[in-house]
C-alpha cells in the first residue's frame, strides 16, 4: 500500500515536471527554505548567474529548411553518447533529498540513462558505494592542502574503482555567504527557533529524508574529502573540511598528474590561458565552469570564453557547464564547439522531489528538447553542430553557408 501511493506521488509529481524551470519551482515548494536556498545559492548580487543566461541571447539560431530529416533517428542513438549529462552530486544536495542517498539515487539514474555522473568529494556516502554503480567512473577532488594528503586521497580514488579524476579548481575559499546566511542555510547547520520552523513547514521532507535518514543511516559526515572519513556535517569542525587550499599553485596540479595514472580532468577554467597551462600540465581534458554562478559574482559566463578556448586548445575535450536548462542552451554550447556539457541544479532539485524517478525524468526532458530542436534547425547529426548554425547579431557575423546533405 506504501509502495503504491509512493508510486503514485512520484507519477503526479513528474506530470508536472515539463521542462528544467518546473523542477525547481516544485523544489522550491517542497524543500525546507534553507535547504533549497543552498542548491539555488548565487554569488552575491546573482550578476555571474545573468552573465551565464544572457550569454545564450548572444547567439540567435539559423535554421536550414527542406533538409530531410530521414536520418535524425541516428541522431537520438549518438546522442546518449555526446549531450547532456548529470553533473557533480552534491554535497548537502544529498543532505537534503535523501540525506546520505542522495549520491546513489543521481549515479543510478545516470546509469540507466548512460549518461556520465561526477561524484563530489564532499558528498556524504563514502565513495566506495558510490564506484559499486555500474558506469560511476568520475570523481570530483577539492584537493587536500598538503602533497601527503593529497596523495593519500588519490589512493584512496584509484583503489575505490574511480578512472576519471575530476579536479576542481574555481573554490580557492568559500563564497561570500551572505545569501546563504539569509535563506538560513549555514555550515556547519546551527540548530535555532527558525531552522527548526522551516523543518515544521515541510513536514514530508522533514520524516521521510531528515529523520529516516538519522533513524537508519545516523549524522551523515563529509566522507570524502580526504583518505579518511571527515567531520559530521552537524558540527563546528565541518568547515575545516574547506579550508587550506589558498596555497595551491600549478606545481600542485603537476603533482596530481605525477601521480593520477588515469583521465585527469580540470573543472572550474575560465581565462584562456589557464586553459592552455593545464593542457601543458597533461590533462585529459577541462570543464569551463564558473560553478554554477556560485562563487565569484561579475565573473564571465563559461560560454563567452568556449571559442577562444577551443581557438587556442585542441586535442583534449573542451566541456562545459553554468546554467544549461534548454535543449537550445546544449545545442548552442556544442555549435560552439563543446564537447559536452554538463548541468548541475536540476538534477539535484529532481532526484530532492521524486528520487531517481525523477532524474531520469528531467534527462529525457533534456534530451527530447536537443532532438525536437535539432529537427528544428534541419540537422540530423551533432556532428553537423558549428559556427554556421549560429548567428550573433552583437558581432554582426552574417551566417556562413555551408552543405548539408539529407
Ligand atoms: C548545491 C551545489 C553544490 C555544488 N557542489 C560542488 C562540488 O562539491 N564540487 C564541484 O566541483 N562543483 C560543485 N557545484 C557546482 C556544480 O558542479 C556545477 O558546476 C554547477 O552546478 C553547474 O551549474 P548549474 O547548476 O547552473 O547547471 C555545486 C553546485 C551546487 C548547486
Amino acid at each position: 500500500m506504501k509502495g503504491w501511493f509512493q508510486r503514485l506521488s512520484t507519477q503526479n509529481k513528474l506530470a508536472s515536471i515539463h521542462n528544467l524551470h518546473d523542477v525547481e519551482r516544485l523544489a522550491r515548494r517542497k524543500l525546507p527554505r534553507p535547504i533549497f536556498g543552498y542548491i539555488d545559492h548565487v554569488a552575491e548580487d546573482g550578476r555571474t548567474q545573468r552573465a551565464n543566461l544572457s550569454a545564450f541571447d548572444e547567439y540567435h539560431f539559423c535554421p536550414k529548411r527542406l533538409l530531410t530529416l530521414r536520418k535524425l533517428i541516428c541522431t537520438l542513438s549518438c546522442m546518449a553518447n555526446a549531450t547532456p549529462c548529470l553533473s557533480v552530486s552534491l554535497p548537502w544536495g544529498s543532505a537534503r533529498f535523501r540525506l546520505t542517498r542522495g549520491d546513489l539515487v543521481l549515479a543510478r539514474a545516470a546509469a540507466k540513462r548512460n549518461l556520465p555522473m561526477i561524484m563530489s568529494g564532499s558528498s556524504l556516502v563514502p565513495m566506495e558505494e558510490v564506484a559499486k554503480v555500474e558506469g560511476a567512473d568520475w570523481f570530483q577532488a577539492y584537493l587536500p592542502g598538503t602533497p601527503e594528503g593529497i596523495e593519500a586521497l588519490l589512493a584512496r580514488i584509484q583503489r575505490a574503482g574511480f578512472k576519471k579524476l575530476v579536479v576542481t579548481l574555481d573554490y580557492p575559499v568559500p563564497p561570500n555567504p551572505d545569501n546563504l546566511r539569509r535563506s538560513g542555510f549555514s555550515s556547519p547547520l546551527e540548530p535555532s527557533l527558525r531552522l527548526a520552523f522551516d523543518g515544521l513547514m515541510r513536514p514530508g521532507w522533514l520524516c521521510n529524508t531528515f529523520l529516516r535518514t538519522l533513524w537508519k543511516h545516523g549524522m551523515p559526515h563529509f566522507e570524502n574529502n580526504h583518505a579518511a572519513r571527515g567531520a559530521p556535517v552537524i558540527s563546528r569542525e565541518a568547515a575545516r573540511d574547506f579550508s587550506g587550499r589558498r596555497h595551491f599553485d600549478w606545481g600542485y596540479l603537476d603533482l596530481v598528474r605525477r601521480l593520477w595514472p588515469d583521465t585527469l580532468i580540470v573543472k572550474g577554467v575560465l581565462n584562456p590561458d589557464d586553459a592552455v597551462r593545464a593542457q601543458q600540465a597533461g590533462v585529459d581534458g577541462i570543464i569551463l565552469s564558473n560553478h554554477g554562478a556560485r562563487q565569484l559574482d561579475c565573473t564571465i559566463s563559461p560560454l563567452q570564453v568556449l571559442p577562444e578556448i577551443k581557438r587556442r586548445v585542441s586535442d583534449i575535450p573542451i566541456m562545459i557547464d553554468s546554467g544549461f536548462r534548454r535543449g537550445t542552451d546544449v545545442i548552442k554550447a556544442l555549435a560552439l564547439g563543446a564537447d559536452f556539457v554538463f548541468v548541475g541544479r536540476p538534477f539535484n532539485y529532481a532526484a530532492a522531489c521524486a528520487g531517481q524517478a525523477g532524474v531520469e525524468h528531467v534527462a529525457d526532458l533534456l534530451q527530447r528538447e536537443v532532438e525536437r530542436n535539432m529537427a528544428l534547425l534541419g540537422l540530423t547529426s551533432l556532428s553537423q553542430l558549428d559556427r554556421t548554425c549560429l548567428y550573433q547579431p552583437t558581432a554582426g557575423e552574417v551566417p556562413q553557408s555551408k552543405n548539408i546533405s539529407g
